[in-house]
């Protein structure tokens, strides 16, 4: 596995946390911080309402923002969802889909990541797809098979051209927003799992271009490690995401 054919990425998810004005002060305070930081991408995923100030803030920065879901549909009447062309016209480039707190508390299903995901690509969206065990998956040892199961099943019928533009978070649900974080030899024995998978859904050189990111509960102190295993190609930060100095030390790791 060669490390240096993939691209590094360290992406924050702000969830449900973030006015817009708090958004600008952020954006702006983790732009300083990670001024000439060239050696990973740098991302902020953030609430609907805060993608346009977040993206005027982040403009001539090395910031790029994202969004935390995205409908399927380009348009209609799906009150509360927004479409990929919404979030594109509003300043996104990136988009999460399929993190735990969705398919827990709203509903989704490896077919509607599947559908969304579609959608975002074919928008020109880059998506962050989410996938991970339950501890209770996780202690009935069967932690390969479902991260196997949902790989196959998010990127069914997505062409080898798009998976260029998907960047999967491999994020433990057990791990996140917890305190328990995955150990290094845990996050790269399932990140290399996903990555053969893929190697067996579309040939070893896109698994081998492909961003696996760790997630849950990654932080200033324990990115460095994460991050230095073969397979660990980034991270997807929660709580530590809130805080720019925590945020850029996690950035600073990934150098
Ligand atoms: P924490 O870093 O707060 O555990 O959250 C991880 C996560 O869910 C990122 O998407």
């Amino acid at each position: 596995m060669k490390k240096e054919v993939r691209k590094v990425v360290i992406a924050g998810n702000w969830k449900m946390n973030m006015t817009p004005s708090e958004a600008v002060t952020a954006v702006k305070e983790t732009a300083a911080l990670v001024e000439g930081k060239t050696g990973c991408d740098v991302v902020l995923c953030v609430p609907f309402v805060d993608i346009a100030v977040a993206a005027e803030a982040a403009k001539g920065t090395n910031v790029k923002i994202g969004a935390q879901n995205v409908h399927f549909e380009a348009k209609g009447a799906f009150t509360g969802e927004c479409s990929a062309s919404m979030l594109l016209e509003a300043g996104a480039e990136y988009v999460i889909i399929g993190h735990s707190e969705r398919r827990q508390y709203f509903g989704e299903t490896d077919e509607t990541v599947n559908k969304r995901t579609k959608a975002a690509l074919a928008a020109g969206l880059k998506v962050i797809l989410c996938l991970g065990e339950v501890l209770e998956e996780r202690q009935a040892g069967i932690t390969a098979e479902i991260v196997s199961m949902q790989t196959k099943l998010d990127l069914a019928g997505i062409s080898a051209e798009d998976l260029k533009n998907v960047i999967i978070a491999y994020e433990p649900v057990w791990a996140i927003g917890t305190g328990l974080t995955a150990t290094p030899d845990q996050a790269e024995e399932v990140c290399a799992i996903i990555r053969n998978v893929v190697c067996g859904l579309y040939g070893c050189c896109a698994a081998e271009a492909l961003t696996i990111q760790y997630g849950g509960s990654m932080n200033d102190a324990n990115a460095a490690e994460l991050l230095s295993k073969v397979n660990v190609d980034g991270g997807l930060i929660g709580g530590a995401s809130l805080v720019p100095a925590k945020f850029a030390k996690i950035v600073e790791a990934a150098q």
